[in-house]
């Protein structure tokens, strides 16, 4: 009888929130970046994605992708090359043992859910990546680790290679022509910075005017900030906060973070035509930060924004107080925020996101 079994693997992947951000391509085809980036992986309770990866011989051709319950579309160069790279990696495997399904043939039904908002610059590309990644490489038994994976799912979107790892994680963004050296890195694991927290402001659901991938190649052909961010600014940055990390520097890590964000945006108004990715929300955070840390004479909370409004906050748990008293009242208050949908992202003001 014909083999209609059904094979299954689920995972989560968390999103990322970049200290050290990644804006330029060196190589689009391959998703190389012009300079290496760092983020801080939130928790896996808290902002990801969840993807179920099935294939059967019962499938019809071509593979599909729900997202939210969506179709979306497989068949860009990206998808196709995370496809074919898992694809070829399981065909290895049968390859070197025929008792092995032929699973690298068959088609794949994957189905992916956020539970945040899509594109609205909460890095929904980095977990969704992650995560299809990481469930097909589960579907396929691959033996892989998370950085070698992290170069599969950089082809999907750069910033999704480090999302497949926890804790504090570098893209170096490598030399060689193949990308092979462009991969994730743990700086350090969650466990090293237990204090630390990110708060997410959801300032906007909405989804991004400028797609980061089609804004970080106009910013690359318009923008004269460009070059010396990417070859002065950023690697020393990058330098700086591994530093901060390792030793638990939080007033450094805190001055870098904010002025690496603004830094980045800078960039964008830089481009032509301009990008604006923060809103007049984002500048109360921005404003609502400094007031935080004068008031308590040292460097206590860091915001960041990614391509989009909504604020990270990062702040060390023993100062939650003191930032969580400068933000619930604002929050509260819808008019001093404007007419924006503002709120602390589930699960609350009360426990707010904790830093994987
Ligand atoms: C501002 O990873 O979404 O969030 O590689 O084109 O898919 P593509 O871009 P993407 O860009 C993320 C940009 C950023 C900064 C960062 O996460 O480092």
């Amino acid at each position: 009888m014909a083999d209609l079994k059904i094979y299954r693997a689920s995972t989560t992947a968390p999103v990322n929130i970049a200290v050290i951000k990644y804006w330029g391509k060196r190589d689009p085809a391959l998703n190389l970046p012009t300079n290496s980036s760092l983020s801080v992986t939130l928790s896996q309770s808290d902002l990801r994605t969840h993807t179920t990866a099935s294939c059967s011989p019962a499938f019809d051709h071509p593979d599909t992708l729900l997202l939210n319950n969506a179709p979306q579309s497989l068949s860009t160069p990206r998808s196709l090359a995370c496809l074919r790279s898992l694809r070829a990696l399981r065909s290895g495997l049968e390859d070197a043992d025929p008792s092995l399904p032929k699973l690298s043939t068959l088609p794949l039904r994957l189905a992916s859910a956020n539970n945040f908002p899509t594109a609205a610059g909460l890095a929904s590309s980095a977990a969704g990546f992650a995560a299809l990644v990481r469930a097909i490489a589960d579907l396929y038994a691959l033996r892989q680790s998370p950085t070698e994976l992290s170069l599969i799912a950089r082809q999907g979107s750069g910033s999704a290679c480090r999302s497949l790892l926890g804790g504090y994680v570098a893209w170096d963004h490598g030399t060689r022509a193949d990308g092979l050296d462009s991969r994730a890195r743990l700086v350090a694991p969650k466990a090293h910075w237990p204090d630390m927290r990110a708060l997410i402001l959801v300032v906007s659901a909405a989804k991004k005017g400028v797609s980061s991938t089609a804004g970080m190649q106009t910013t690359v052909q318009t923008s004269s900030l460009f070059q010396t961010r990417a070859k002065e600014v950023v690697p020393k940055r990058m330098a700086e906060m591994e530093h901060a990390i390792l030793s638990k520097d939080f007033e450094t890590f805190a001055k870098v973070t904010m002025r690496e964000s603004n830094s980045f945006h800078a960039t964008c108004l830089d481009t032509d035509p301009p990008i604006f990715y923060l809103n007049d929300v984002s500048r109360a955070a921005i404003k609502a930060v400094e007031e935080t840390n004068d008031k308590a004479g040292r460097t206590i909370a860091a915001y960041t924004f990614d391509a989009g409004p909504n604020a990270v906050i990062y702040y060390q748990k023993a100062d939650e107080d003191a930032v969580l008293k400068t933000f619930l009242p604002i929050l509260r208050q819808k008019e001093g925020w404007g007419e924006t949908d503002t709120k602390i992202d589930d699960p609350g003001p009360a426990s707010p996101q904790v830093v994987e």
